[in-house]
C-alpha cells in the first residue's frame, strides 16, 4: 500500500515516518520548500527524541521520501493523509480547517479512483464529511473513502505512543475505509491494541473528548493542589493515592503550573466553541480554560511575593521555557505568560532550557539566557523550576545557594526533595506541599 501524508508537521512526519517503519511505502508532502529540502538531507525540523533514527534507516532503505509535489505523491497513493494544521481562529476559539480543506480539494483533483482519503488533523465534529462533500464536488464520479484516524500522540514519547498505543481509533463510512486502517495497523494488532471502528463523528468525538478530559484532569489536580497548601495536605500523597483506585487512574495527576502545549489549550477551545455552537454547552470545559489561564498569571505572583515588597530590579532564575521536558516546543507554555509578567513588574529575567531556545528566543525578548543550568543562579533572588526537565533534578542545592543572591526556591514541578534544599539555607517551596513529605 502506498501512503501520501500531507503536511510535516508534528502529527503529519511522525506518523509518516512510523508508517515507513512498518514497511508500507511513505511519501511525505508539504508546501514548505525549505523544510523538504532540509528532510532531503535529514536535517530533523523538530526535537523529538528516536526521530532521527527512524528517518535515516526508512529513506536509506527507500520507504520514506520527502516532496512538494503533491499532485505526483498523491496520483500514486492508495491512501491520502491529511495531516495539516488546524489553528485556533483568532477571535472565537474555533479551529481554522482553511488547510484542511485546501489540501481536499488539491486531493480530489490528483486522486486515482479507489483512494482513501483519512482526516489525521484534529477536526470539528462534521468536518470528515465535509471533506467527503468538497472530494465528491470537484469530482462528482471519483470511487474514494473517506476515514477518520485521530493521533494521541504526545510530544517527547510520540514513537512510543504511535508504536505501542493505548488504541487506534478508527472513523469510518463504509467497509474498504475500515479496511484499508485495519491493514496500515495490522503490526499492533500482534500487540493486541484494540481498534476501535465507529462513525466519522465519533471519531471526531474520541480525539476532542480525550484532550479535553486529560486537560479537566489536571486542573483538578492544580485546583487539588492549592487548598493542599491552605490545610497543610501533600498533593502528592493525594494524587497517588486517588490514583489507585482504578476508575480515576495513576497518570496526569501532576500539580504543576497549568498544562501548555500545542494541543490542549487549542482542543479544549475548539470543542468549548463546537458545543457553545450547538447550544450544549461544555461547562466543565470552558471552567477548566479559564481556571488555567489564571494559573499562570497566579503563579507569576507566587514567584514575585517571594521577591518581597518590592521587586523592581531583583532578579529572577527560570529553569525550562519548553511546554514540558523532551520537546523544544513553546507553544502556549505556561513560561510564556510568566516570564512577561515577571518583567512587566520590574524583574531581570534570567532562563535555561536544554532544547527550547532557537524557538523561544523571539517570544521572550529581554531575557537573560543562560548556557548552563546553574548560571540562571547567579545573582538571583529567587529560583524557579518551570519544566521537569531530567537535568535539573540532580542540580545541587549547595551550589544553587552559593551562587544565588537571595533564597527563594519555587519548585513548580515538584522535582526535588524539600528538606535537602531547605538543609542548603534556601527557602524552599513547591506545589500542593505545604507539609514535608516523609
Ligand atoms: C497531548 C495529549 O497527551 C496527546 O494525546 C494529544 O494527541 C496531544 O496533546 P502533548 O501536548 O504532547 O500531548 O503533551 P502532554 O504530555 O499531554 O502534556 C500537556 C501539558 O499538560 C503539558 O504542559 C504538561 O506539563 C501538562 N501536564 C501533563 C501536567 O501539568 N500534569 C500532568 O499530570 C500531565
Amino acid at each position: 500500500m502506498r501512503i501520501t501524508m500531507i503536511g510535516t508537521g508534528y502529527v503529519g512526519l511522525v506518523s509518516g515516518v512510523c508508517f515507513s517503519e512498518f514497511g508500507f511505502d511513505v511519501t511525505c508532502v508539504d508546501i514548505d520548500e525549505g523544510k523538504i529540502e532540509r528532510l532531503n538531507n535529514l536535517e530533523v525540523p523538530i526535537f523529538e527524541p528516536g526521530l532521527d533514527t527512524l528517518i535515516e534507516r526508512n529513506f536509506a532503505e527507500g520507504r520514506l521520501s520527502f516532496t512538494t509535489d503533491f499532485e505526483s505523491a498523491v496520483s500514486r497513493s492508495d491512501v491520502v493523509f491529511i495531516a495539516v494544521g488546524t489553528p485556533s481562529r483568532r477571535g472565537d476559539g474555533e479551529a481554522d480547517l482553511t488547510y484542511v480543506f485546501e489540501a481536499a480539494r488539491r486531493i480530489a483533483k490528483s486522486m486515482k479512483p479507489g483512494t482513501t482519503v483519512v482526516i489525521k488533523s484534529t477536526v470539528v465534529v462534521g468536518t470528515c464529511r465535509k471533506v467527503a462533500a468538497i472530494i465528491a464536488e470537484e469530482r462528482p464520479d471519483m470511487d474514494f473513502s473517506i476515514a477518520s484516524n485521530p493521533e494521541f500522540l504526545r510530544e517527547g514519547s510520540a514513537i512510543e505512543d504511535f508504536m505501542r498505543p493505548d488504541r487506534v481509533v478508527a472513523g469510518v463510512k463504509d467497509e474498504r475505509g475500515a479496511d484499508v486502517l485495519r491493514q496500515l495497523y495490522r503490526p499492533l494488532f500482534l500487540r493486541e491494541t484494540p481498534i476501535v471502528t465507529t462513525t466519522l463523528e465519533n471519531a471526531e468525538l474520541i480525539k476532542y473528548a480525550s484532550n479535553a478530559f486529560l486537560a479537566m484532569k489536571i486542573t483538578f489536580i492544580n485546583e487539588m493542589a492549592d487548598l493542599c497548601e491552605k490545610v497543610g495536605g501533600d498533593v502528592q500523597k493525594v494524587a497517588s493515592a486517588i490514583g489507585l483506585d482504578n476508575r480515576i487512574g495513576s497518570k496526569f495527576l501532576h500539580a504543576g503550573p497549568g498544562y501548555g502545549g500545542s494541543c490542549f489549550p487549542k482542543d479544549t477551545s475548539a470543542l468549548a466553541a463546537t458545543a457553545r455552537k450547538y447550544e450544549a454547552p461544555l461547562r466543565l470545559i470552558e471552567t477548566t480554560m479559564s481556571v488555567n489561564e489564571e494559573r499562570k498569571r497566579a503563579m507569576a505572583d507566587r514567584v514575585l511575593r517571594a521577591l518581597g515588597p518590592d521587586p523592581v530590579g531583583k532578579t529572577v532564575g527560570i529553569l525550562g521555557i519548553a511546554f514540558k521536558p523532551n520537546t523544544d516546543d513553546v507553544r502556549d507554555a505556561p513560561s510564556l505568560a510568566i516570564v512577561p509578567a515577571l518583567q512587566a513588574a520590574g524583574v531581570e529575567v534570567r532562563v535555561h532550557d536544554p532544547e527550547a531556545r532557537e524557538q523561544a528566543e523571539p517570544l521572550l525578548p529581554g531575557v537573560k539566557w543562560c548556557d548552563a543550568p546553574y548560571d540562571v543562579a547567579d545573582g538571583a533572588d529567587a529560583l524557579a523550576v518551570l519544566t521537569e526537565w531530567n537535568v535539573y533534578r540532580g542540580l545541587s542545592p549547595q551550589t544553587l545557594a552559593d551562587r544565588m543572591r537571595g533564597k527563594a526556591v519555587i519548585d513548580m514541578r515538584n522535582i526535588w526533595r524539600p528538606e535537602e534544599f531547605n538543609k542548603a539555607g534556601l527557602n524552599y517551596s513547591g506545589i500542593g506541599r505545604a507539609s514535608e513529605p516523609e
